[in-house]
C-alpha cells in the first residue's frame, strides 16, 4: 500500500541507490521520474559491487518491476551499454524487468557534444558538469525540439526532425562555439534505427502502470537521481543540474495524483560532499575534508572526480526537507567519521556580519555565507558490524538524535557500510 518517494538531500551522492535497493525488498515497482545517466548509484550486494546510471535500484530484487518516467532523459547508446554490462555481471533486464515512458526524451550525439563544448570556452566559470547532454537534452525539450522515445517507431517524422536538428546544431557548434564537432543526420539516423530494435520492445504507459498497481493496493518506490541542492528551480542556480530533483516532480512525471503519496525519504550523509562547480558553505579544504574523502572513497561514480567534502550542514538539510516534504531521513555513511575526537555541525551562517538559518536564493551570497558550527564529540569505534540502532556508540546515538531533532524529522535508518546489510533500519 504505501507510495514512498527516496530523495537526495544534498549535492548528490548521498547513497539513494543503496537506499532504494534495501527497501525495494517489499515493493511491485520501482520508479526513477528524472535525471539520466549523469547519475550513478553504487550497490554492494553479496560482495559484488554494481554501478547504475540509468537502470532503477530495485533492478537487483527479483520480482520487482522497474521504470524510468516521462521526466528521465535517456541517451540510447548508453542505456544498451549498461544493459549488456549488467547482462555480463549474470543480471538480465528484460521488458518483463523493465518499463521505460513513452514519452522519455533522448540525449543525442550533439547533446553531449553541446555540453562538452559549452563547458569548454567557460574559462574560470565551469559549471562541472558529468559531459553526459543532460542539460541540452532537456533544453530541446522545452524548446519543443526533443526526440522522444515513442518516436523511434515513426521512422519518417524522426527523419525530418533529426534533419532539422543535425543542421542547426552543427550550425551552432561550429560558428557560436567554435567547436570541430559535426554530426551527420545519416549516420545518427543509423544507429537511432539499430538502437529502435533494442529499446522500443521497452516501452509502456507508466501512469497506466501505476493506476493498475496502486488499484491492487501495491507499493512503488520513487528513486530520485542527483538531490535536492542540484534542483534546477530550488538549488545552487547556476551550478545545478537541469531537472527538477524534489520529490514533488515524481507526480508530474510519471503521471499520478500527488495525494497518493504516503512518505518522502530523505537520504543525507552523516557530512557532506558536491562534486563539479557551486558553492559548498561547509567545504573543509583541511585535514578533515582530506580524511572523509579518504575513508569514505569520495570520488565520483560517473567522472571519477574527487569529491569536495566537509561537514554536516543543517541549514542547507533544513532546506531539503522543507521543498521535498521529507519526513523521514536515513543518514548514510555514518561509519566514515569514526575516529574524529569532535563532529561539527552547521546551525546557521554569518552573511555580511548577521547570523542567518536559511540558505540564501543568490549563490553569491552562498558562496560568501561561513558556517556557524555546533560542536558533539565524536566516536572511535570502527561501526562496520554494527547491526542495530542500539549497538552503536552512545555519541553516534546523540549525533544521530540530534540531526532528527533539530530537522523535526524522524531517523528512518542509517548506514554504516557500502553492503546491502549495512543498511539499519530503527
Ligand atoms: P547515490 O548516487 O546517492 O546512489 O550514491 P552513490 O552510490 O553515488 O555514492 C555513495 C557511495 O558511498 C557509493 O560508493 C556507496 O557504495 C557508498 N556508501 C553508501 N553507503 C555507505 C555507508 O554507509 N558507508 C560507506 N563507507 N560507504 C557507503
Ligand atoms: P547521483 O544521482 C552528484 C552534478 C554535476 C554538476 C551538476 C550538473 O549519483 O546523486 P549535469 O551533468 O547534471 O548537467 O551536471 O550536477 N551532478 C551530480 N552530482 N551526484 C549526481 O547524481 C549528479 N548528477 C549531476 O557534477 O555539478
Ligand atoms: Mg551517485
Amino acid at each position: 500500500m504505501p507510495i514512498v518517494i527516496v530523495v537526495g538531500a544534498q549535492w548528490g551522492d548521498e547513497g539513494k541507490g543503496k537506499v532504494v535497493d534495501y527497501l525495494a525488498e517489499k515493493t511491485d515497482l520501482v520508479v526513477r521520474f528524472q535525471g539520466g545517466n549523469n547519475a550513478g548509484h553504487t550497490l554492494v550486494v553479496d560482495g559484488k559491487k554494481v554501478a547504475l546510471k540509468l537502470i532503477p535500484s530495485g533492478i537487483l530484487r527479483n520480482g520487482v518491476r522497474c521504470l524510468l518516467a516521462s521526466g528521465v532523459v535517456v541517451d540510447p547508446i548508453a542505456f544498451i551499454q549498461e544493459i549488456d554490462e549488467l547482462s555480463r555481471n549474470g543480471i538480465t533486464i528484460s521488458p518483463k524487468r523493465l518499463g521505460l515512458a513513452g514519452e522519455i526524451q533522448l540525449i543525442l550525439p550533439y547533446h553531449k557534444a553541446l555540453d562538452t563544448s559549452r563547458e569548454a570556452i567557460r574559462e574560470g566559470d565551469k559549471l562541472g558538469t558529468t559531459g553526459r547532454g543532460i542539460g541540452p537534452a532537456y533544453e530541446d525539450a522545452v524548446s519543443r525540439l526533443g526526440v522522444r522515445l515513442i518516436d523511434l517507431a515513426s521512422f519518417q517524422y524522426l527523419e525530418s526532425v533529426i534533419a532539422r536538428q543535425v543542421e542547426e546544431k552543427n550550425r551552432y557548434l561550429k560558428s557560436v562555439l567554435g567547436s570541430s564537432f559535426e554530426f551527420s543526420a545519416e549516420a545518427i539516423l543509423a544507429d537511432l534505427k539499430i538502437a529502435a530494435e533494442r529499446l522500443l520492445p521497452y516501452v509502456t504507459n507508466v501512469s497506466l502502470e501505476l493506476e493498475d498497481v496502486f488499484g491492487r493496493n501495491g507499493d512503488v518506490l520513487f528513486e530520485g537521481a542527483q538531490g535536492t541542492l542540484l534542483d534546477v528551480s530550488h538549488g545552487t542556480y547556476p551550478y545545478v543540474t537541469s531537472s527538477n530533483t524534489l520529490a514533488g516532480f515524481a507526480s508530474v512525471s510519471a503521471g499520478f495524483d500527488p495525494r497518493r503519496i504516503d512518505r518522502i525519504i530523505g537520504v543525507c550523509k552523516a557530512y557532506c560532499t558536491r562534486v563539479g562547480e557551486g558553492p559548498f558553505p561547509t567545504q573543509d579544504n583541511g585535514a578533515d575534508g582530506e580524511l572523509m574523502r579518504q575513508v569514505g572513497q569520495e570520488f565520483g561514480t560517473v567522472t571519477g572526480r574527487p569529491r569536495r567534502c566537509g561537514w554536516l550542514d543543517l541549514v542547507a538539510l533544513k532546506k531539503a526537507v522543507r521543498l521535498n516534504g521529507i519526513d523521514q531521513l536515513v543518514i548514510t555513511k555514518l561509519d566514515v567519521l569514526s575516529g574524529f575526537a569532535t563532529i561539527k555541525l552547521a546551525v546557521s551562517y554569518m552573511l555580511d556580519g548577521k547570523e542567518i538559518s536559511e540558505l540564501p536564493i543568490s549563490s553569491f551570497d552562498v558562496a560568501r555565507a561561513i558556517p556557524c558550527y555546533d560542536e558533539m564529540p565524536g566516536w572511535s569505534e570502527d561501526l562496520s558490524s554494527v547491526r542495530s540502532f542500539d549497538e552503536l556508540p552512545i555519541t553516534a546515538k546523540e549525533f544521530l538524535r540530534v540531526v532528527g531533532k533539530l530537522l523535526n524529522c524522524d531517523i528512518f535508518g542509517f548506514s554504516i557500510g557500502p553492503s546491502r546489510e549495512q543498511t539499519i533500519i530503527v
